[in-house]
């Protein structure tokens, strides 16, 4: 089983903190994200520094685009992200516009669909008929915050999705403690933001991650 990367969701209100964070982190893993908190307050912008600034990561665009899948999925890949996302309730007419502007281009530029708020597994099954390939499991910030803690239930789902041969991400508020509970899954990534960029030592808390990562899939 493939290693899974490690993805620094960049949710900051600004470029400049985001920066801050990245000076310190982009070397220490796989992908950059610009999050869908810094993309509504500074746009496209903070897209076009990650990637001119750091040419050699994957960065992603968390637009979680709903409609316009075309302008939007224009937007972001000619800003220069390799991935972007469009939200599980858009209808399956956006995620086709969306992954035809990533197959115009060359590259490997990517659709992902944000699996936050509710789906069911017919809209899963139109995605792969669509062509995705890519999936983000998502605890919600709010969902979180609200007191929702992983369950046997995402799992299931989760390793659901993995057999019908999605490559999957995982997000919401992971702590390096949750990682042994996808064991086993064929995760591609794990998302974290909040607990490695508010660490009080940012690089070290990603090292620990990669660690875990590499003890558990290795
Ligand atoms: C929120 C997001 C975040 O980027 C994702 O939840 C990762 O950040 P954190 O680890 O801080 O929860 O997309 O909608
Ligand atoms: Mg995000």
């Amino acid at each position: 089983m493939a290693l899974p990367m490690l993805q620094l969701a960049l949710d900051n209100k600004t470029l400049a903190d985001a920066l801050q964070a990245t000076r310190i982190l982009a070397n220490e893993v796989d992908v950059l994200e610009a999050g869908t908190i810094l993309v509504c307050a500074e746009g496209m912008q903070a897209v076009r520094c990650l990637k001119a600034l750091y040419p050699n990561r994957i960065v992603l665009a968390d637009i979680k685009a709903a409609d316009a899948g075309s302008i939007l999925a224009n937007m972001c890949f000619s800003n220069g992200a390799d991935w972007m996302t469009v939200i599980c309730c858009a209808p399956i007419a956006t995620v086709e516009t969306a992954m035809a502007e990533a197959r115009k281009r060359s590259g490997d530029l990517d659709v992902q669909i944000e699996l936050t708020g509710s789906w069911t597994w017919e809209e899963a099954d139109a995605w792969r008929k669509a062509g995705v390939k890519q999936v983000v499991y998502h605890r919600g910030r709010d969902a979180q915050a609200a007191g929702q803690s992983w369950s046997e239930d995402d799992l299931a789902k989760i390793r659901r999705l993995a057999d019908m041969g999605f490559e999957l991400s995982i997000t919401g508020g992971l702590v390096i403690e949750d990682l042994p509970l996808f064991k086993g899954i064929p995760v591609k990534v794990f998302i974290a933001g909040r607990s490695i960029r508010d660490a009080q030592d940012p690089a070290g808390a990603a090292r620990a991650f990669k660690a875990r990562i590499a003890e558990l899939w290795g």
